[in-house]
């Protein structure tokens, strides 16, 4: 399987988390940053109010997006859903690593396989290792008997045998994944807050400066963008800091 190519330039690496509560509020923003984003990013919630004919609507606008529901069921499950992603016009969308190896392995081969029989590019896939909102001890709660910095790069690691793209991981884990998954590997990294925006409920954050030099290959951006009173300026700054860095 050829590995897809990564994000080149720093407009392509930023992926803008469209965190609103309805189509309308999300269709807007798209026609506003199309030129100065990536990717756009589709979470649970903007999901749960729109369902797929948001797909249509991005489409429609010609845009790349990020399907950001995390799905978690045993294989078969999860890979026939994937299948039923290919050819929406979804350039990437992601699973929980705690799914297992055996639910990863066969969502990529469905997945690649349905993109083939369709004749469109397959969506890249990326794993959740473990939420950012896990602790030590919750992770002990739940039964794992290593800790979190310990998992996340084994899970990444076992992500990449099972053949997907890459992980979605906070800065401070992309050097642990680098090493262990090399430099192939995708690493989408949230958390980012540039030196001039307000961090809101974010706790370990960096600058995209940072981001880009501690080796994330995307950054996910959400409320310093889609709050700012310009959001057209408030992207260029976030590009022009990623560049100022390449
Ligand atoms: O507005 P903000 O930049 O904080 O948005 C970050 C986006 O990245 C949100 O959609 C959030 O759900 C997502 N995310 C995150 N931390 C993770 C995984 C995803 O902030 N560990």
């Amino acid at each position: 399987m050829p590995q897809p190519t990564k994000a080149q330039t720093a407009r392509e690496k930023l992926i803008l988390a469209l965190d609103v509560p309805s189509m309308d509020e999300a269709i807007a923003i798209v026609k506003e940053l199309k030129d100065e984003v990536g990717l756009f990013k589709i979470g649970l919630e903007l999901y749960a109010h729109s369902g797929t004919r948001l797909f249509e609507a991005m489409r429609a606008e010609g845009v790349p997006f990020f399907f950001d529901c995390k799905f978690h069921d045993i294989p078969n499950t999860v890979a026939r859903a994937s299948q039923g992603l290919v050819g929406q016009g979804i350039a990437m969308f992601n699973v929980h690593a705690t799914g297992g190896f055996e639910m990863m392995q066969a969502t990529a081969k469905a997945t690649h396989k349905a993109a083939r029989e369709a004749n469109v590019a397959a969506p890249k896939i990326i794993s959740v290792t473990m939420l950012t909102s896990i602790s030590d001890k919750e992770a002990s709660e739940i039964g794992f008997g290593a800790s979190v910095s310990q998992l996340v790069p084994q899970l990444a690691l076992l992500t990449k045998k099972a053949g997907l793209d890459g992980v979605v991981a906070s800065a401070q884990e992309v050097q642990a994944i680098r090493q262990a998954c090399g430099p192939d590997f995708f690493i989408v990294t949230p958390g980012i807050r540039p030196a001039w925006s307000a961090s809101d409920d974010q706790k370990r954050i960096v600058t995209p400066g940072q981001a880009i030099k501690d080796g994330a290959d995307y950054l996910v951006v959400g409320r310093p963008i889609t709050q700012a009173s310009s959001r057209r300026d408030a992207a260029r700054r976030v590009v022009e800091e990623m560049e100022s860095i390449n």
